[in-house]
């Protein structure tokens, strides 16, 4: 009886897995504003997200991540033992829009609740697509004292903070005595074919214009551009594959590759810590 409407999230999700067109209406209604202001009339502002959908919530990165995981979507060898599991879900900005090329860092415990200290076990890093969407194989983690199941991440969008936090199963009976344990980390689980399917959305605290041509552009003249890459001079080059361990300098400072990436504009070491940190 309630007039509970669907999120926009919601529906742009089962838009977006349906592969249908998204109204421009729930894109932020760049259209709308462009001709708008082609009139003469004032530029309609991008809406931001009314539904309650807020940034996803922190928590504690815990003992055991490890810096420069694999690149891969599964966690998954042929002598794996344990339930199979597929975590998939979008990225989204605080405009509701898909966000694309964002490192998610997936790790978590085996089938006994063992992490693997020694190498890369149930680790691995990936990137959304161009629908801000991710898919991680893998299978269900195992318990460990003092905790109840979850899944460790990292997510980061291309200059942008790194958001680490957990996701949790639901109807897991220590969810009541885990301190740490957070209900708005739950993800939709269910059984699937070969196993269980999870699904959850990340919501980044990343301001969207739901344009791509901004009215407002935040960047300012640049003044002091010795090169076409780092401001200052330096090694560090878009377009490069680097590996971890890889070594340059970006603006007089020395930086080691954390995670093996090709860089990218948006990406520079200053801007992600999670590909690059000071030597
Ligand atoms: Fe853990």
């Amino acid at each position: 009886m309630g007039s509970r409407q669907f999120s926009r999230k919601a529906v742009l999700r089962a838009a977006l897995a349906a592969g249908v067109a998204v109204p421009a209406a729930l894109l932020g209604v760049p259209a709308l504003a462009r001709t708008v202001n082609a009139k003469g009339g004032a530029v309609v502002p991008t809406p931001s997200c009314h539904d309650g959908d807020e940034p996803t919530i922190p928590q504690t990165e815990g003992p055991y991540f490890k810096p420069n995981s694999p690149l891969r979507t599964s966690l998954v060898d042929p002598g794996t033992v344990g339930t199979l599991l597929s975590v998939t879900g979008y990225v989204f900005g605080l405009a509701c829009l898909p966000l694309r090329d964002v490192l998610l860092d997936f790790w978590q415990a085996d089938d006994n609740g063992a992490y693997d200290n020694y190498g890369y076990t149930f680790r691995g890093h990936q990137f959304t697509n161009a629908q801000g969407m991710f898919t991680l194989s893998t299978i269900v983690p195992g318990l460990y004292p003092g905790r109840t199941r979850h899944i460790h991440v990292k997510v980061q969008a291309p200059g942008q903070s790194i958001l680490t936090t957990q996701l949790y199963f639901p109807n897991e009976p220590r969810n009541n005595t885990d301190s740490i344990f957070d209900p708005r980390l739950v993800m939709t689980v269910r059984d699937g074919s070969g196993g269980r399917e999870a699904t959850f959305d990340f919501v980044l605290d990343v301001p969207q214009t739901g344009t791509t041509t901004p009215t407002t552009p935040t960047t300012t003249t640049t003044t002091t551009t010795t090169g076409p890459n780092p401001p200052g001079g330096g090694s560090w080059a878009a377009g490069t594959s680097y590996a971890a361990g890889d070594r340059v300098t970006y603006g007089g400072v020395a930086y080691v590759c954390l995670q093996g990436h090709v860089a990218q504009t948006g990406w520079e070491p200053p801007a992600v810590p999670a590909l690059w940190r000071v030597a």
